[in-house]
């Protein structure tokens, strides 16, 4: 079964076609970061605009590098939540257009739930249960994948993303947009102990998390540093920092699981964080972040478990990830 699928929730266009869940045959990713570097964070506006010139002809590139055409697409798949709502309506109403047209099934995928799919590109063997570690620039959370399409929270950020966080402090650094990455790759060589941050506190549940305490810590030092001409070396800030965030992260995620821990979202790219949930079925780089294939991948179970929605399909900018993306359309299961 091939499906071609559509992620547009934030700053990049992605297509792909995957082979029934597993192979690969196209999956391209077209970043919008110079467009919304000027403005230090992604614009919502742009990003939709961005979308919408760009969806068309990625999906005839997609479908040309999978060497197929539409004759050989049995679904389509969308990113239906959460993310950006203007930006989600694009890749929505592009894969309505093309479901309609050709008389395929619509499969709407749910943002996070792709996250963890993209594991199951590379580790054919991995199938539920597992516990997953979702880490991106929106959402960070400890997640109980029960089965392909059944999951509970089980801790989650209380205030910002951890890669909200790390991107923050990168540009307070001076890193250039979007930062952690950029931030990441200097801190390599830095001393992960020569800044002592405050232990993150999520509150009741322990496997909460908080990183806004964390941020506004490092605000503080580099402002104190500030009026008394203290120096700060970046690398070594930049190293500690990543340190912290990473032992919040690491330590939850070891707590909350009974059996495989699968690390993914786009700050899954980190070595710090790669390195520290050492055992972790972790996705290439390049599946970590936003991408297509991890939607078509968890879109090839949720189209088993016969969730397929109506052209009424409508976007979510906050679908929890255990509600179906059925949810947001009345008329399912229309073909
Ligand atoms: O999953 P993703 O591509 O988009 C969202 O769903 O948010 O995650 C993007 C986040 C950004 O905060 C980005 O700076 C961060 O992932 N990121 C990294 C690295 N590469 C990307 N964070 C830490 N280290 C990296 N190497
Ligand atoms: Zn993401």
């Amino acid at each position: 079964m091939n499906i071609l699928a559509f992620e547009t929730s934030c700053d990049e266009t992605c297509a792909a076609v995957v082979r029934d869940g597993r192979e690969l045959l196209s999956n391209l990713v077209s970043s919008q970061a110079e467009y919304h570097a000027a403005y230090g964070g992604v614009v919502p506006e742009i990003a939709a605009r961005a979308h919408i010139e760009r969806i068309y002809p990625l999906c005839a590139d997609a479908l040309r590098a999978a060497g197929l055409t539409m004759d050989d697409i049995h679904a389509v798949a969308v990113t239906a939540a959460p993310g950006l709502i203007g930006a989600l309506l694009v890749g929505v109403n592009f894969a309505k257009g093309l479901a309609l047209a050709r008389s395929l099934p619509l499969i709407p995928v749910h943002h996070l739930r792709g996250h963890i799919a993209a594991a199951y590109l590379e580790h054919p063997a991995l199938a539920p249960p597992f516990t997953a570690a979702v880490v991106s620039g929106g959402h960070t959370q400890i997640i109980a994948a029960d089965t392909h399409t059944r999951f509970r929270v089980l801790g989650a950020t209380r205030d910002d993303a951890a890669g909200e966080a790390l991107d923050k402090v990168a540009r307070m650094l001076g890193y250039p947009y979007p930062g952690a990455a950029a931030m990441s790759a200097d801190a390599e060589g830095g001393d992960c102990s020569a800044y002592a941050f405050p232990q993150c506190k999520g509150g009741d549940n322990p496997l909460d998390m908080s990183f806004s305490g964390l941020k506004t810590a490092a605000a503080n030092i580099l402002r104190r540093a500030a009026q008394t001409g203290e120096h700060i070396d970046r690398r070594d800030f930049a190293a500690s920092f990543e340190e912290a965030v990473v032992r919040a992260l690491a330590s939850r995620a070891r707590r909350a699981a009974n059996g495989p821990i699968v690390l993914c979202g786009g700050v899954a790219a980190n070595r710090r964080l790669r390195a520290a949930l050492d055992g972790a079925i972790i996705p290439s780089v390049y599946l970590c972040g936003d991408n297509a294939a991890m939607i078509a991948a968890q879109a090839f179970y949720e189209y088993k478990a016969g969730n397929l929605a109506g052209f009424d399909l409508n976007a979510s900018a906050s679908l929890p990830v255990g509600e179906s993306c059925l949810s947001l359309c009345k008329t399912a299961r229309v073909i």
